[in-house]
């Protein structure tokens, strides 16, 4: 094998992969690397998408004023609580850029980008990691991290851990986070995912001001070619890492998007409605399987096999096992690069039944895992 650096950073890259274990680029993969929703995206969007694109030939208005109209009604905030961005990954980004230069402490494992946008913009990082495989956060304790002036990053239903900070801990760190003059970062790009379902914290943002919540549409609805997401924030927040926007970020197409996508009730109770089926299959037949599964509240899982992490040689069971699972056509997401997991854990989507069965079906083959 090669070195740790040909470890490609996101899902849904399985050519490097494939290079670096010898196999050849048309070796057939499931790809289980990517947390997306299987049944999006929804039907209409193609033919929506092909109407719209006439508006190609003018800027966006820049105020993006539908969009946010329609984001604001469903979070139940004023539009001007709303910016909207281009994906989830924008709107990191922009926090990191309000708050150059400052300090930022980040709850690990999580998304590899918060750490990226804060080197970005020269962010000073503290990593809190909790320990696997409970994952539990203790409030106190990681407020005595925060300084004035400081962000905090946590990801809700975190990825890759799938674990979800409850709603009682959010509240308690808002209050220690604002006695410290410290904001807060909650990036809810799975919260629709999360089975059984719980509530965006958006209803919070009327009571602290120093909440940033993050959201993307490119999970539930399959879009993530498209770039679409947002922010929500006080208003003065709202306007501070507005400024750091580029003219027109969100492409016309996207834009035009985003209050039909709100509106389609039916494919969110669609998506519920095969998480309240599949989630709690899969999550039986990983166990049932062999591994170690994180309980989970999103529409993946963290695995390992349940053997001691590391072998004599040094070579980790989940690393040997995300190796057979190529081979055997399945790309799982691995772990080299998420801090406390270190490649001895791998993520799996939760795909169509076919696709799940197959996963199943490879885990339980004779070797496995
Ligand atoms: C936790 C989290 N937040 C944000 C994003 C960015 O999503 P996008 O920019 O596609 O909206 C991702 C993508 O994987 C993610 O995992």
């Amino acid at each position: 094998m090669t070195h740790e650096a040909a470890w490609p950073s996101h899902g849904g890259q399985g050519a490097p992969l494939l290079a670096r274990f010898g196999l050849p680029p048309d070796h057939p993969l499931l790809d289980f690397s990517a947390n997306l929703n299987p049944l999006g995206p929804p039907a209409w969007v193609a033919a929506r998408l092909a109407v719209a694109a006439e508006g190609l030939a003018r800027y966006p208005a820049p105020d993006y004023r539908p969009a946010r109209e329609a984001i604001a009604r469903e979070a139940g905030v004023t539009a001007e609580q709303v910016l909207l961005t281009n994906g989830g990954a924008e709107a990191i980004f922009l926090t990191a850029a309000g708050h150059a230069g400052g300090r930022a402490v980040i709850v690990q494992p999580t998304f590899t980008e918060y750490a990226r946008a804060c080197r970005a913009f020269g962010l000073a990082v503290a990593n809190r990691v909790l320990a696997a495989p409970e994952f539990r956060l203790d409030p106190e304790r990681l407020a005595a991290a925060l300084s004035p002036g400081s962000l905090l990053f946590l990801c809700r239903p975190n990825n890759p851990t799938a674990s979800l900070v409850p709603r009682a801990a959010i509240e308690r760190l808002l209050t220690l986070a604002a006695l410290r003059g410290s904001r807060v970062v909650v990036d809810e790009a799975f919260i629709d995912f999360v089975t059984p379902p719980e509530e965006s914290l958006a209803p919070l943002l009327a009571r602290f001001d120093n909440l940033i919540l993050l959201r993307s549409l490119t999970k539930l609805y399959a879009l993530p070619g498209l770039r679409v997401g947002y922010l929500l924030a006080s208003e003065p927040v709202v306007r501070q890492l507005q400024a750091c926007q580029p003219p027109w970020s969100v492409n016309h197409l996207a834009a035009d998007l985003v209050a039909p996508l709100l509106a389609d009730g039916a494919f969110l109770a669609r998506t519920q409605q095969w998480l309240s089926s599949e989630h709690p299959r899969l999550q039986s037949g990983l166990v049932a399987a062999g591994l170690e599964v994180v309980p989970s509240r999103a529409n993946f899982f963290l695995v390992r096999p349940a053997l001691e992490p590391r072998a004599a040689s040094g070579q980790g069971h989940g690393a040997a096992l995300f190796e057979r699972l190529l081979r055997s056509g399945i790309l799982a997401r691995h772990t080299h690069g998420f801090r406390g997991l270190d490649g001895d854990w791998l993520r799996v989507a939760l795909r169509d039944r076919a696709a799940n069965d197959r996963l199943l079906a490879v885990l339980s083959e004779e070797d496995a895992p």
